[in-house]
């Protein structure tokens, strides 16, 4: 399927303003693409579908992936709307006919990160918290950083993320701790000259 394809599937798919989120979130990794040399392409569909598992509503996710034969594990199961990234991947590939492993792969870990992620996936997971509409405190600081080094600028989210999960109540999931404990271990080791 042609990108154009696949953003008029989406539009028709996904409310109002969640499709124009992914509409900048695929002009932001684009950008962020070009420049850390990475197939802005394959980026821009990736990012133009990372949220299309949100078709979905947040309420039917556990039966929705249950139907799908998708693993949940414990976190997902006591916070179901993790479970849009997983069932996104899904849906890009069997709805969007998407079969290249880097696209699916920034859908699936938009949402928590992981350990290892690859520069690919980075660059959808800092388009998707780091697009024009967003506005954070440090926002404008990160965006800058995103565009020199991915990796500080995944730290930086992580924290964040995790500093908004406790602060509300929220769970946190092992992909992302696993994420943010990498490159910390990463940046001490820098530091300390091994
Ligand atoms: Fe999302
Ligand atoms: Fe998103």
């Amino acid at each position: 399927m042609e990108l154009k394809e696949m953003q008029a599937l989406l539009q028709k798919s996904l409310p109002k303003k969640r499709f124009e989120h992914s509409l900048e979130v695929c002009k932001t990794a684009a950008i962020l693409a070009a420049a850390h040399k990475i197939d802005v392409e394959k980026a821009k569909i990736s990012a133009l579908l990372h949220d299309c598992g949100r078709e979905i509503p947040s309420r039917d996710n556990l039966s929705k992936a249950k139907e799908l034969g998708l693993v949940i594990d414990e976190v997902e199961r006591n916070q179901p709307i993790l479970l849009h990234a997983k069932i996104g991947m899904y849906l890009a590939e069997h709805k969007y006919g998407v079969t290249d492993k880097d696209i699916l792969e920034g859908i699936r870990y938009h949402t928590t990160g992981t350990a290892h992620m690859s520069k690919f996936a980075q660059v959808i997971y800092l388009a998707d918290l780091l697009e024009p509409t967003r506005c954070f405190p440090g926002i404008d600081e990160m965006r800058d950083l995103a565009k020199r080094n991915l990796d500080r600028t995944m730290i930086r989210a992580y924290a964040q993320t995790i500093r908004y999960l406790l602060e509300y109540d929220l769970l946190v999931h092992p992909d992302c701790i696993a994420g943010y404990n990498e490159l910390a271990i990463k940046f001490k080791r820098a530091k300390q000259g091994k």
